[in-house]
């Protein structure tokens, strides 16, 4: 595992986005899993540019997304289908009909997982996968437990996730309390991982993540597993 101290946030966004727009410029048809919250969102900004300027070309790229809260459609503000389009997807030249986020309105959620990691492998996989870490240490939805859930499936948010993601909603009455998750095989099996992770209050979970058990009480230290896994911290956000 290689880990990466930052200054900045500005940093740490254009390093992991120099390494996704290298796996792009060495296989143009690459399948990038991505994430939302706010630690992606200088990366992207960094992707577009990057687009801009006639450095990247993501017109073969095929994603797929981490998760989907359970009943928002993909024209709620505050679904992830939205964010990916206008954080990303809406400025670059990616065909829309290679993106996939989990559809938080499915009707049968069990055959929409097992179809979610069909698709994946479909893809033969992930090339590289892009992630955040919780302040509970999950990544993707994939929330402290007793096991680590290997498919796609629907996750109840912890309450410090529900806490922490309230400051996207109106209210915290308003945050979801479940969603649609990759699990940790599609993860694990990517090829390459990168892990961005920026503030104080993310220190102390990466740490464990990092340097404690492997132990789905900190599903992050399952990386810990994985043969290449950059993770980038800066404590300012
Ligand atoms: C979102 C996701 C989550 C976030 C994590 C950190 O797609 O998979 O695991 O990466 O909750 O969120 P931020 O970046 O908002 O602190």
């Amino acid at each position: 595992m290689k880990v990466v101290i930052t200054e900045s946030y500005e940093k740490l966004s254009r390093m992991a986005a120099d390494i996704i727009a290298g796996a792009v410029k060495e296989k143009p048809d690459c399948v990038l899993g991505l994430a939302t919250g706010s630690s992606p969102v200088g990366t992207y900004r960094e992707l577009i540019r990057k687009y801009k300027n006639g450095e990247t070309d993501f017109s073969r790229v095929k994603t797929v997304n981490l998760d989907e809260y359970v009943g928002l459609a993909p024209d709620h503000p505050q679904s992830y289908r939205y964010f990916m389009d206008r954080n990303l997807f809406d400025s670059i030249n990616i065909d829309k009909a290679n993106t996939r986020v989990p559809d938080g309105l499915a009707a049968d959620t069990a055959a929409f997982c097992e179809e979610y990691d069909a698709y994946i492998a479909s893809l033969g996989g992930i090339d590289v996968q892009l992630l955040g870490i919780g302040v509970d240490g999950h990544i993707g939805f994939n929330e402290p437990g007793d096991c680590f859930i290997a498919g796609t499936h629907v996750a109840e948010l912890d309450d410090s996730t529900i806490e922490a993601n309230s400051r996207f909603f109106e209210s915290r009455r308003d945050v979801p309390r479940t969603a649609i998750t990759m699990g940790m095989k599609s993860i694990l099996c990517a090829k390459k991982i990168v892990l961005i992770a920026s503030g104080e209050n993310k220190k102390n979970v990466l740490l464990e993540a990092l340097h404690g058990d492997v132990t789905p009480k900190v599903p992050a230290s399952v990386l810990q597993l994985h043969p290449d896994v950059t993770v980038i911290y800066s404590d300012k956000i």
